[in-house]
């Protein structure tokens, strides 16, 4: 998914226009009919924003990018640009804003979108601006819905009450797999990022060269019953696995289980978007923080991969000598990965087999988003684009990388070159982990 081969203006519009409306009737499809005002309009935790706020946000960026910059349009409602930047309004102060209800919410987003797809015929990609390049600026939108619609995603998970939204069947089970639990990469360099994936984000950029020393990592991400193995050795209660600011978190939190677990007569159940039920065992962990990924890997006797080890994982293939775009290959492909919000939780140890990368690792693409070990910081050669809010202003040693994207993530709005980022502490994300080791060293 995605336009790598360059198509057509005529053919790249269609894309565009169809994508814009997947990603609108997601939104929707996560807000409208689903619940009622006062949920729409209610903080379920100062972690997030009311859903309100992200659907107005996602049609403001549109506004903001697809209109102002892109057409010179006037602003449709100049008044509530304030309100919707995401700089201006930390997330615990948006349910105090004169936030616009529900209704008139849709009714800006319409608005915005007709004035778009109006324009969109006339807009030309072949002028040598960079910003609508290749549809650049229109993926940037698309992507950035798709990322507020995995948000509004935790928020539902977060929402106490009865269950809003339709739950899927499970993506299917594969028989016990009798594959290695680990791979080795050899050492040699690879490339990382991108210089030409016309929809990738300035952070992707540029494309460099990394020479990673050989390591072993994990062939599936780490299952709640390893987890569970790790929390019944008493890894919680040993500060030998713990950073002393993951030692701090665990004191100060009293967190003593990854987020939604909770024990019943001595079964651990979890709850998902208002259903309660046992936690499946082969399934990835998700809803650990990066304190406790970082200590599960210490008491295993290993680490978590750094975000280069991830992506050479990802992406390297050793015939070629070539870095892929997906684990797969370079096109997205229906199948491959658990992504998009088909189901409402991650696939099953095993699945996916058909897509693993070139060494056998599987499900680096969806699932649940890995922490890796490293702090986020630009590429050597990076340059800010089309604006220093969405990558630069967050580059430093607060975040740490996340990589891979989950369940909740859309397929266009993730590769392998993509880069999340989150505070160590976080839960509500869809995140688990693998682990990895140096080549020589650990068990
Ligand atoms: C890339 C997911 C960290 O949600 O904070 C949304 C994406 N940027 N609106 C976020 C983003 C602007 C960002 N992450
Ligand atoms: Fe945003």
């Amino acid at each position: 998914m995605g336009p790598l081969s360059h198509p057509e203006p005529d053919a790249l519009k269609e894309l565009i226009a169809s994508e814009l409306g997947a990603s609108r009737d997601r939104s929707l499809g996560l807000t409208t009919g689903v619940l009622d005002v006062p949920d729409l309009t209610a903080q379920v935790s100062p972690l997030m924003s009311p859903l309100v706020w992200d659907l107005a946000h996602v049609g403001n960026y549109e506004e903001l990018w697809l209109l102002r910059a892109v057409t010179g349009a006037d602003a449709i409602r100049p008044e509530i640009d304030g309100l919707y930047d995401a700089f201006e309004h930390p997330r615990a102060e948006r349910p105090s804003l004169p936030l616009l209800p529900p209704d008139e919410a849709r009714a800006y987003l319409a608005a915005v979108r007709e004035r778009v797809l109006d324009a969109l015929p006339s807009v030309r990609f072949d002028t040598g601006n960079p910003l609508t390049g290749g549809g650049f600026v229109y993926g940037m939108v698309v992507q950035h819905e798709h990322m507020h619609d995995e948000t509004m995603l935790a928020t539902h998970q977060l929402r106490r009450g009865a269950p809003a939204l339709l739950d899927p069947p499970p993506p299917s089970a594969v028989p016990d797999r009798t594959d290695a639990a680990e791979v080795l990469i050899e050492a040699g360099p690879f490339e990382m990022g991108t210089s030409d994936d016309p929809w990738a984000y300035d952070n992707e950029r540029p494309g460099h060269i990394v020479d990673v020393p050989a390591y072993f990592i994990d062939t599936e991400p780490v299952s709640n019953a390893a987890y569970h193995a790790f929390m019944e050795a008493g890894g919680y209660d040993d500060p030998r696995w713990w950073t002393p600011a993951g030692w701090e978190w665990r004191n100060f939190s009293g967190k003593r289980a990854p987020a939604f677990w909770h024990r019943d007569s001595g079964a651990w159940l979890r709850r998902r978007f208002g259903r309660t039920e046992p936690v499946p065992m082969s399934e990835p962990v998700q809803h650990v923080c990066w304190y406790e990924a970082d200590a599960y890997a210490r008491w295993a006797g290993r680490r978590l991969p750094t975000e280069a080890e991830w992506e050479k994982a990802a992406r390297w293939d050793p015939d070629a000598q070539r870095s892929r775009r997906f684990p797969w290959g370079d096109t997205y492909e229906e199948g491959r990965a658990n992504l998009g919000q088909r189901a409402l939780r991650p696939s099953p140890e095993g699945a996916f087999a058909d897509g693993a990368s070139p060494h056998g690792v599987r499900r680096l693409i969806g699932d649940v988003w890995e922490w890796t070990s490293s702090d986020f910081h630009a590429y050597p050669g990076f340059r800010s684009f089309p604006y220093k809010e969405y990558s630069e202003v967050f580059f430093g040693p607060e975040y740490k990388v996340l990589r891979g994207g989950s369940w909740a993530t859309h397929p266009l709005a993730v590769r392998g070159t993509f880069r999340n980022w989150d505070y160590p502490v976080r839960r509500q994300i869809f995140a688990g982990f693998r682990c990895a080791r140096s080549a020589g060293e650990g068990a």
